[in-house]
Order: C-alpha cells, then sequence, then structure tokens
C-alpha cells in the first residue's frame, strides 16, 4: 500500500522512475515525484498506473536529490491533488509517505484553525502541513510525537542536502552505494545501485546524503546500524518471453521447489529445523490473510494428519477477536509472501504478547514479519511481482509439508524429487478454451471436500482478484444446505476432485447441480471413466501425484485458468483493479 523512494545521486529521475516501476506492486493509483536542484523543486504527478508518470518527467542527467512515491488510495480519491509529493505550506519541504495517520482528522482541524490550506483530502497532506518552513532533526521529531498511526516517511527542503526519515509500522529501508543513497519502501529498489542496505526498526528517525547517515532510535538516541549486503537474485524484473508475470510466476513454482529441495536439505536450514522440534509446544496456530491464509489451511491439514495436538489455521485481521488461548506452549506459525502485511504483524504482536512461539514462513528474509519471529523459514520462490500470489502459495505448501515432516521425523526430500519429476501445468489449449468460456459468465462457484475445497477456496480467489467475475467457494457437501438456490443454467461451478476416497460424495453433489441445469466443469487428478465425464460440460486433467501434493498440482492449472480468463476478457492479470501486492494498512 503506496510505495516511497528517495535518492541522491546522478540521473535522479530515470533512476527514481526505475524503483517507482519497481514499488508499483504496492499500488498504482497514482504516482508522483520531485527533485530538487540548488534551491529548486521540479515536481511531477499523474494519476493511474506508473507509465502515466513517464512522459511527463523532462530528464536532467544531472546530481540532484528527490523523492517518488506510488499510491493506493485510503483517504481521498484518486485525483493530482490526493498524489503525493505534498508540500508545507510554504512549499519549501515536501514529503512522500506510506501508512495511515489515525489522528489526522483532529490534525487537520487545528492546522485549518490556524489558516492553513489543504488542497486535497489524504491524511499525507496534514503531516506535510506540520512542517514549518526550516527541515531539521528538531522539527521532524516534534512533527513525529503528534503522530499516531503508521508511517514510512521520507522528506527533502529546498535549504538541505539531506533526505531526512521516519519510521513507525510501515517498512523503510536505507540503501548505500558507491555514487549514490537511497531509501525505499522495498530494498528490492537497491538493486543496480547499492551493495548494501540498512533496516529501520518502528520508532527510527534521522537523516542520509551521500556522505554519512545518522539514526535516532525510539528513545531519541544516535545510534549505529550494521549494513547488510544486498541478496541480487531476488529481483524479478524480465519477462522472459511471457506475456504477464502471473503466467511467468506459476512456471517458476518448479524453480522454487528445486531451489526448496537444494536449501532445505542444507545443514544451516536442518539445524533450523531441529531448533523449531525442540520447542515445547501443545497447540500450533497457523496464521495468514488472503492466499496465504489458504496456504495456511493446507498446512493444517498436514500437520492434523500428522500430529496429536490441536492445529488451529486463522485469518489474521480475525485472531484477536477470538480469544483463543494463546500462550508458551503456543507455536505460532504466520506465512505471508511480502512479511509486510499490517493484519499479519498485528496478529503477531497480539501472539508474542501472549508468550506464543513465533515462527514465519516468508518470501522477504529482510521484512518485518521475518525480523520478529524468533525463527523465519524462508520460502524462496524469488520475487513475485504478479499480484495474484502463485508461485508463493505453491512454495508456503510446501515449506508447510516440509516443517510437518521434520517434526514428525519423517523424510521429505524424497517425495518432493518425486512430485518435481511429476509437476503439471495443465494443457494450454484445453485451459484457454475453457477461460474463453468462462469469460462470458457472470458468477462462478468452485466446490470440493477435504483439502479440494481449500483449492477451491484459493482457485475462486484467483479468479475474483483478476477476472472480477463473481466467485465462491463451497464444500460440496454444502450444496445442498441453501447455496444450491442460486444455480440454473447461466452458473458454471467447477468441481475440483483429487481425493479417490471422497470422489463419489463429490460426485453425487455434481448430479444435484446438473438437474438444476447447472453447468459442470471438472478438474481432476483421478482416473475416471467415460461414463462419469460424460457428465460434466467440460474435464480439465492433470497427472496425478501423490496425495499430499494433490492440492499443489491442481492449483497450477487453476491459476492459469483465472490467468487465461482475465486475459480473454482483455484485461491486465498483473494489475488488478483495487488492489495491491503488499497490504500494509490494516
Ligand atoms: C493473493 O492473490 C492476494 N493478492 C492476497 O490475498 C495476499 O495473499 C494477501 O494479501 C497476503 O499477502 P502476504 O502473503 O504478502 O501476507
Amino acid at each position: 500500500m503506496c510505495g516511497i523512494i528517495g535518492y541522491i545521486g546522478g540521473n535522479v529521475e530515470s533512476n527514481l522512475y526505475l524503483g517507482l516501476e519497481r514499488l508499483e506492486y504496492r499500488g498504482y493509483d497514482s504516482s508522483g515525484m520531485v527533485i530538487k536542484r540548488g534551491s529548486n523543486f521540479t515536481t511531477y504527478k499523474a494519476t493511474g498506473v506508473v507509465e502515466k508518470l513517464k512522459p511527463t518527467i523532462k530528464e536532467v542527467a544531472t546530481f540532484g536529490i528527490g523523492l517518488a512515491h506510488t499510491r493506493w488510495a485510503t483517504h481521498g480519491g484518486i485525483s493530482i491533488e490526493n498524489c503525493h509529493p505534498h508540500f508545507s505550506s510554504c512549499g519549501d519541504t515536501a514529503l512522500v509517505h506510506n501508512g495511515i495517520i489515525e489522528n489526522y482528522e483532529e490534525l487537520k482541524g487545528d492546522l485549518i484553525k490556524k489558516g492553513k490550506y489543504f488542497y486535497g483530502q489524504t491524511d499525507s497532506e496534514v503531516i506535510a502541513k506540520l512542517f514549518d518552513c526550516k527541515l531539521n532533526i528538531n522539527n521532524l521529531r516534534r512533527v513525529r510525537e503528534k503522530l499516531i498511526g503508521s508511517y514510512a516517511l521520507a522528506i527533502i527542503s529546498k535549504n538541505s542536502d539531506y533526505i531526512y526519515f521516519a519510521k513507525n509500522k510501515s517498512p523503510l529501508y536505507i540503501g548505500l552505494g558507491n555514487d549514490c543513497a537511497l531509501i525505499a519502501s522495498d530494498p528490492s529498489c537497491f538493486v543496480g545501485f547499492a551493495d548494501s542496505y540498512i533496516t529501520l526498526e518502528d520508532g527510527d528517525y534521522g537523516k542520509f546524503s551521500k556522505k554519512e547517515v545518522i539514526i535516532y532510535d525510539k528513545n531519541n538516541k544516535i545510534i549505529k546500524k550494521q549494513p547488510e549486503k544486498l541478496d541480487f537474485s531476488f529481483i524479478n524484473e524480465e519477462l522472459s518471453g511471457y506475456s504477464h508475470f502471473m503466467l511467468k510466476e506459476i512456471y517458476q513454482s518448479r524453480i522454487a521447489l528445486e531451489k526448496i529441495i537444494e536449501v532445505y536439505q542444507s545443514y544451516a536450514m536442518k539445524e533450523k529445523l531441529e531448533i523449531l522440534k525442540n520447542k515445547e509446544f501443545d497447540r500450533i496456530y497457523l496464521i495468514g490473510c488472503g492466499t496465504a491464509y489458504h496456504a495456511g489451511l493446507i498446512g493444517e491439514s498436514y500437520m492434523r494428519d500428522a500430529f496429536n495436538i490441536d492445529v488451529f489455521c486463522e485469518i489474521a485481521s480475525e485472531i484477536i477477536y477470538k480469544n483463543l488461548n494463546i500462550d508458551e506452549k503456543s507455536l505460532c506459525i504466520f506465512i505471508s509472501q511480502s512479511g509486510e502485511t499490517a493484519d499479519t504483524l498485528s496478529a503477531l504482536e497480539y501472539c508474542k504478547n501472549r508468550g506464543g512461539i513465533v515462527v514465519s514462513i516468508t518470501n522477504t528474509e529482510y521484512s518485518s514479519i521475518a525480523h520478529k519471529a524468533i525463527l523465519n523459514f524462508p520460502i524462496l520462490a524469488g520475487q513475485e511481482k504478479a499480484v495474484a500470489s502463485t508461485k508463493a502459495y505453491f512454495a508456503q505448501c510446501i515449506v508447510l509439508y516440509i516443517i510437518t515432516n521434520y517434526l514428525k521425523g519423517i523424510d521429505y526430500i524424497f517425495p518432493l524429487q518425486n512430485f518435481k519429476r511429476q509437476i503439471d501445468f495443465g494443457d494450454d489449449n484445453i485451459l484457454k478454451s475453457l477461460a474463453s468460456k468462462l469469460a462470458n459468465f457472470e458468477k462462478v462457484f468452485f466446490i470440493g471436500r477435504k483439502r479440494d475445497y481449500i483449492t477451491a477456496k484459493e482457485a475462486s480467489l484467483k479468479l475474483k482478484e483478476i477476472t472480477y467475475i463473481f466467485s465462491s467457494a463451497e464444500p460440496s457437501g454444502e450444496l445442498k444446505h441453501g447455496v444450491i438456490a442460486l444455480i440454473d443454467k447461466t452458473v458454471p461451478v467447477i468441481v475440483i476432485a483429487t481425493d479417490e476416497k471422497v470422489f463419489n460424495k463429490t460426485l453425487n453433489n455434481a448430479c444435484e447441480i446438473k438437474a438444476r441445469g447447472g453447468k459442470l466443469i471438472l478438474f481432476t487428478t483421478l482416473n475416471i471413466d467415460n461414463e462419469i465425464e460424460k457428465a460434466f460440460d467440460f474435464v480439465v486433467k492433470v497427472n496425478k501425484v501423490s496425495q499430499a501434493f494433490m492440492p499443489l498440482q491442481i492449483i497450477l492449472s487453476l491459476q492459469k485458468l483465472a490467468y487465461f480468463t482475465a486475459v480473454a476478457k482483455g484485461l491486465d492479470p498483473d494489475k488488478p483493479r483495487n488492489l495491491a501486492k503488499s497490504v500494509t494498512v490494516e
């Protein structure tokens, strides 16, 4: 939700623009840039995707100091007035902000009484108006003391050659290069510019130039931070012949699996798993949002089958309302691709405060969630750019499978190697032909039993987020308890069947749909006879694998179905409307 970048160095316009492209996954409602040369500001703003900003920018290939921002609107509509950067009343100070200022209305009221004028409706403009014309550390300290909420702030002034910054609950990093210095919401922006970076903590604030970095902690003490080496392998910038990142990333599931097999055999990783095994717990909670929550459900099914203790999977934003029994004996596993999801972070703090053993599974080892957990298990999927999560889901489930097997004392390498050989991404022609039909419907249901119901939930989320078709996932057995009222010839139902043991029951539920005129589509890994096949209007078959990996095998085709349907509707699957990749507001 919003990405910020600040840069001090040469070619400032083009380097900031590259940073914006890298941050676009955080929101693409509008973008903006301010450049300081001498004591002048030049500002660019545009609504819509980052590409819209490009034609407005006049490249000046000389040294400069600049800030840029890509917005996911929270307060105030999508307009130029609400576009960052925002300026102090005198116009000498400019800032970009990621986060939400909870007391902004109260602050705004006071500022209006003092005669300050507001151009837009954002909470961020309120911060800008809190600055006097002189930007210095005392002013910054004074302003941040007034703010309640989350913020990653980068601020420049016409009278200073530093970029000032402050962080609370929104990610912020400083990149250190030979010829430049940067600040950004995500260290992936530093690739090509810096070889090391500093992770800022909540409460940190300060300033930096090309020559020095001065950081104060929440107690107003100057602190020294050890820079970490930047890992270049994470970045995923090229489409490599694919039409969209989503399709590329679905196929990268296999690479993620290979990497996981390699790394999870290493001594270092086994040592980590051993530390986990030696913890004493009598309950397990798996916690995440959206797709990461669905991966948690798959993990829950693995763990319930393997252990004799209670295992619960919870939605991060709901956990605090549930009065759950979380204490020192609770193993709390937080799953998050980005490692920055605000709801998941809050749930993590909640469980930590109750004494829970807090462990994470993330794709970003530098992230806030990974930092706050006592152990982080990386999913090694490489950067996921498309908003719809695909390879991360696949890799999260694999890591959950490994954790389950390690704790149980069962080999995981051999089964994973076997699975790697049997991965089936589905037949493109069949999936495209189904997608072209599906694109004409307004609503779709997904049904399944046991793990197939979890797959139904994930497939349904994928379809709705990138095609805007209404879709819902139901346990097959539940239809007759109400939802079947919605079935008629205008409603396709996608039946997911990968478990032989419950196939007959699922088939009965499918027949109930057929009897009401619904269109039936089967996604299966099972060998079904011709008579059964005839009951369906469309059948997608993928190769059978061992039962534990069935949900991962079948989801690949379902992800591609969502992708091809979005393409058939002329939509951009990588940047669905109203969404952002990293959801850093609660
Ligand atoms: C998935 O396709 C979604 N875009 C979304 O549900 C996502 O999984 C969720 O916001 C959690 O993100 P995280 O894994 O980065 O925490």
